[in-house]
C-alpha cells in the first residue's frame, strides 16, 4: 500500500481524488500497489464539499500528515506560496516523497528543494506545474540527455490565452471573460498572477532553467502581463492579419541569455497563433532531436490532475530521472529593454 498525504482540495486536488477513484483497479494493476489519500489538508475544515472522502480525513492541522506513518508521498496543491514551502521542506526532510503543481513554490525555491530532494534520494517531481496537462518537464529532461537546448518558447497561460482568444474572435470584453476563466477553474485564487504575467513569468523560470541547464531566477526575466491590452488594440492587430497572445521564451546567446514574458503579436498563419481558449504550447529544439512542439489542456481540474497522478505513479515506479534536474552553469543575463526581433 502506498499513502498518500494530499495538501489542498480545490480544484486540482478534487480531480487527483476523482481520478483515483475512477482508475484504483488500472492503478493497481500497473504499480503493484493500492494507493490511498490517507490525510487531506484544507484551509477551511467547515467548508462545504462535494467529495465524500469518509471520517477523519479531512484535517486543517499539517502536524496530523507529516506525523503519519503510513504517508510516503505527499502532493501538495494548495497553492500558498509561504505554507507549502514549509509543508515541502518538512516533507522531504521527514523523507517522503513530494509532488507538487504549485509553479510558484517551485520557482522560488527551485534550487534548494531540487538539492534537498536529490541529496536524500527522494523523488521531487512538479510535472504540473508547467503546462497543466501536457507531459512538458518529463520529455525536457529526457531530451536533455542528448541534446543541447538553446531555446524554449511558449503560451504557458491557460486563463491569459482564454482571455486573449474570446477578446480576439468574441469582441468580449476583459472582465467578463476573466471572471468565466475563474468559473472555469483556470485562473489562480489571486488572478493578478495570471493577467499580469506572474504565474507564466514561473513557469519559464523553470523552463527555462532546465532547457538551458543554467539558472535563471524570476528577477532576471522582463515581464509585461496582458491587462493592458485593449478592444481598439486587438483591432489594429486584426487589420494586420495577426493576432497577439502572451509568450514566454528564453533563449540562449554567447554565454549568456535573454529571458522574457510578454504580449506579442503573431501573423495569424504561424504556429502559436493557432494555440487558443485555455491551451498551452511549448516549443523547444535540441540539436540532435530538431524541433519538438506539445500542444494540450494548460489548466483545468482534470488534464492538471492527471499531471499530478503521472509523477505519483513514477515516484511509486521509480521511473524518472534520478539526478538533480538542474545544471550549473552560470549565464549572463543579456536582457535588454530595447526590443529586437518581436
Ligand atoms: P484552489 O484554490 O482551487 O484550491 C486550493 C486548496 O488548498 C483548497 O482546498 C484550500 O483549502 C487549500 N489551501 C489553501 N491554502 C492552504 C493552506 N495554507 N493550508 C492548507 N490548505 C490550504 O487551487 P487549485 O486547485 O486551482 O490549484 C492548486 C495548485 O495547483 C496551485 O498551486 C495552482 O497554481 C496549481 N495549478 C492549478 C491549475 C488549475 O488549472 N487550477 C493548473 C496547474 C497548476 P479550502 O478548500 O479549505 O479553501
Ligand atoms: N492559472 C494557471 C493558468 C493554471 O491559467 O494557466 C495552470 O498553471
Amino acid at each position: 500500500m502506498i499513502g498518500i498525504g494530499l495538501l489542498g482540495l480545490g480544484t486540482v486536488g478534487a480531480g487527483v481524488v476523482e481520478i483515483l477513484n475512477k482508475r484504483q483497479e488500472e492503478l493497481k494493476a500497473l504499480t503493484g500497489k493500492d494507493i490511498e489519500i490517507k490525510k487531506v489538508l484544507v484551509k477551511d475544515i467547515n467548508k462545504k464539499r462535494e467529495i465524500d472522502l469518509g471520517e477523519n480525513i479531512i484535517t486543517s492541522d499539517f502536524e496530523e500528515i507529516i506525523n503519519h506513518e503510513d504517508i510516503s508521498i505527499i502532493v501538495e496543491l494548495t497553492g500558498d506560496l509561504e505554507q507549502s514551502y514549509r509543508y515541502i521542506k518538512r516533507a522531504l526532510n521527514s523523507g517522503r516523497d513530494v509532488v507538487t503543481a504549485n509553479k510558484a513554490v517551485v520557482s522560488k525555491h527551485f534550487e534548494e528543494l531540487s538539492s534537498s530532494a536529490a541529496e536524500k534520494n527522494l523523488g521531487f517531481l512538479y510535472e504540473a506545474s508547467v503546462g497543466g496537462g501536457i507531459p512538458i518537464l518529463k520529455p525536457l529532461q529526457e531530451a536533455l540527455t542528448l541534446n543541447n537546448i538553446t531555446v524554449v518558447q511558449g503560451i504557458l497561460n491557460g486563463t491569459c490565452n482564454y482571455i486573449l482568444t474570446k477578446m480576439f474572435y468574441e469582441g468580449l470584453d476583459y472582465g467578463e471573460v476573466l471572471k468565466t476563466a475563474q468559473e472555469l477553474g483556470y485562473a489562480e485564487a489571486d488572478p493578478t498572477a495570471d493577467v499580469e504575467g506572474y504565474d507564466t513569468l514561473r513557469k519559464l523560470r523553470i523552463l527555462g532553467t532546465l532547457a538551458l541547464q543554467g539558472e535563471i531566477r524570476e528577477e532576471d526575466i522582463l515581464l509585461e502581463g496582458i491587462s493592458k491590452i485593449t478592444a481598439f488594440d486587438i483591432e489594429q492587430i486584426k487589420k494586420m492579419k495577426s493576432t497577439v497572445k502572451l509568450i514566454g521564451e528564453a533563449k540562449e546567446l554567447d554565454e549568456g541569455f535573454t529571458a522574457v514574458v510578454q504580449p506579442t503579436i503573431i501573423k495569424e498563419d504561424s504556429y502559436f497563433a493557432n494555440v487558443n481558449m485555455a491551451f498551452n504550447s511549448v516549443v523547444f529544439s535540441g540539436d540532435n532531436v530538431g524541433e519538438l512542439k506539445f500542444y494540450g489542456s494548460g489548466a483545468g481540474k482534470l488534464p492538471t490532475a492527471n499531471a499530478v497522478l503521472s509523477d505519483v505513479v513514477d515516484i511509486i515506479m521509480g521511473s524518472y530521472i534520478k539526478r538533480n534536474p538542474l545544471g550549473e552553469r552560470k549565464l549572463k543575463n543579456l536582457n535588454t529593454r530595447i526590443k529586437g526581433e518581436y
